[in-house]
């Protein structure tokens, strides 16, 4: 187990734990990797700027923004120059100000500015850590992307015993190479991933069409979850409202024929999610004009079936992605449908989601979701942000993907 060659910035909180980040800054530095750190105004009652430099053999940067730091490296060079940012010890206060994206000290302002993952090592009395007020900012938190390590359950400084202990450093230092480790596998891989999402529209007349609700949320979180974890990202969107960030390659279209052309040009890919609420069928034909009220012969549609873009990919034989996921809208019988759904489109994953309560699913920011595979496995989600549980369908599915692939190593 190693960590090697990386650039770890370190933010030190204000906590009894404080010290074991000495620990952590030696372990790391002995396997050639370049740290630096941040001493936040509290930590520094618990550890001195010199115990810190003596041991990254670098400045400390302290939590006041001084005019002759800013010109040595400014808050955002120094997040732009981490490979990857842990704040150790993490207090419940620190918590807050993150889940309100406060920005009042070089921390903070380095954390807000920053591009790069984000590992918060909790540690609190353990009343502190199950308050309603810090579970409530850990959902919050999770939901922006910040990944988090521990608390673990012991004897605390205080004496009381439960969750609010911080994961040692050999801990941390395992997380780390369990975290590069999966990033190096997928950049030597190269891997690739298509998203669909969205609805489509289907244009009777120029400006009449058939759609539906669909906001295109859930697939455009796990675009960026999978962008996130290093997968090449295509998001192929239908028409929605969402403001999507620049990093993300993505292919807009209106129609479902529009969007099955999209996902032909786009493969091959190494895993394939198609979360869009693509309309089943279209009208057989399109006016070329606007249709009139009293137009003679229109007393019904004509429709006619679109291909099935999930089922496509599912039973491609000469393109097939390696990961193949549809999901499953179902108002009744959720996990039966969506097994059924799972055989006839050939999907390997299928993530099925309740969409018959109003506070979730279709045109919410939230979903209640269940990830079934070819065993029938399953993994339930209750009701969270897409966000959160687009991070957790990534990581399924890249698991996945990495156990399948026996040439991985
Ligand atoms: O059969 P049903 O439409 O309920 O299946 C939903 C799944 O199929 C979703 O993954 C959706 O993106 C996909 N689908 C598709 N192409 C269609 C219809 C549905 O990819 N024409």
């Amino acid at each position: 187990m190693t960590v090697k060659n990386k650039k770890i910035l370190i933010i030190v909180g204000g906590g009894i734990s404080a010290y074991k980040s000495l620990d952590l800054i030696r372990l790391l530095k002995k396997n050639n990797n370049d740290v630096k750190a941040i001493l936040t105004k509290s930590g520094k009652e618990f550890v001195t700027p010199l115990s810190i430099t003596t041991l990254t053999k670098c400045k400390t940067f302290e939590d006041i923004f001084d005019k002759k730091m800013e010109s040595e490296i400014d808050h955002i060079s120094l997040s732009r120059w981490a490979d990857l940012i842990i704040v150790m010890p993490t207090t419940a206060n620190f918590m807050t100000k993150l889940s309100l994206g406060k920005a009042e000290d070089l921390a903070t302002t380095v954390i807000l500015a920053s591009n790069k993952d984000i590992l918060l090592v909790p540690a609190m009395n353990v009343r502190m850590w199950v308050h309603k007020a810090t579970q409530k900012n850990l959902k919050t938190l999770q939901d922006y992307g910040y990944l988090f390590l521990g608390p673990e359950k012991g004897e605390m400084a205080c004496g009381e015993y439960g969750d609010g202990k911080m994961s040692s450093p050999r801990q941390i230092f395992s997380f780390l190479h369990n975290y590069f480790n999966k990033k190096n596998i997928v950049k030597k891989k190269n891997l690739k991933a298509l998203v669909t999402t969205g609805p489509t529209r289907e244009y009777l007349d120029p400006v009449r069409y058939i759609s539906n609700e669909s906001s295109g949320k859930q697939g455009y979180e796990i675009a960026v979850a999978l962008n996130r974890l290093g997968v090449k990202t295509t998001l192929i969107t239908g028409p929605t409202n969402l403001i999507i960030n620049t990093d993300i390659k993505t292919k807009k279209v209106i129609s479902a024929k529009e969007m099955f052309n999209e996902v032909k040009k786009t493969l091959p890919v190494d895993i394939a999610i198609c979360a869009a609420a693509v309309a089943d069928f279209k009208p057989f034909k399109k006016n070329k004009n606007k249709i009139k009220k009293n137009q003679n012969g229109l007393k019904s549609i004509n429709l006619e079936k679109n291909r099935d873009i999930v089922e496509f990919l599912g039973k491609n034989n000469k393109n097939r992605p390696s990961i193949v996921v549809g999901f499953s809208a179902e108002t009744e019988n959720l996990y039966k449908n969506a097994i059924i759904k799972l055989r006839e489109k050939n999907c390997d994953l299928i993530v099925a989601n309740d969409v018959s309560k109003k506070n979730s699913g279709i045109n919410s920011d939230y979903n209640r979701v269940l990830i079934i595979d070819g065993n029938e496995n399953l993994k339930m989600f209750k009701r969270s942000k897409k966000s959160f549980i687009a991070n957790k369908i990534a990581k399924v599915v890249l698991d996945k993907l990495l156990i399948d692939d026996r040439n991985f190593n």
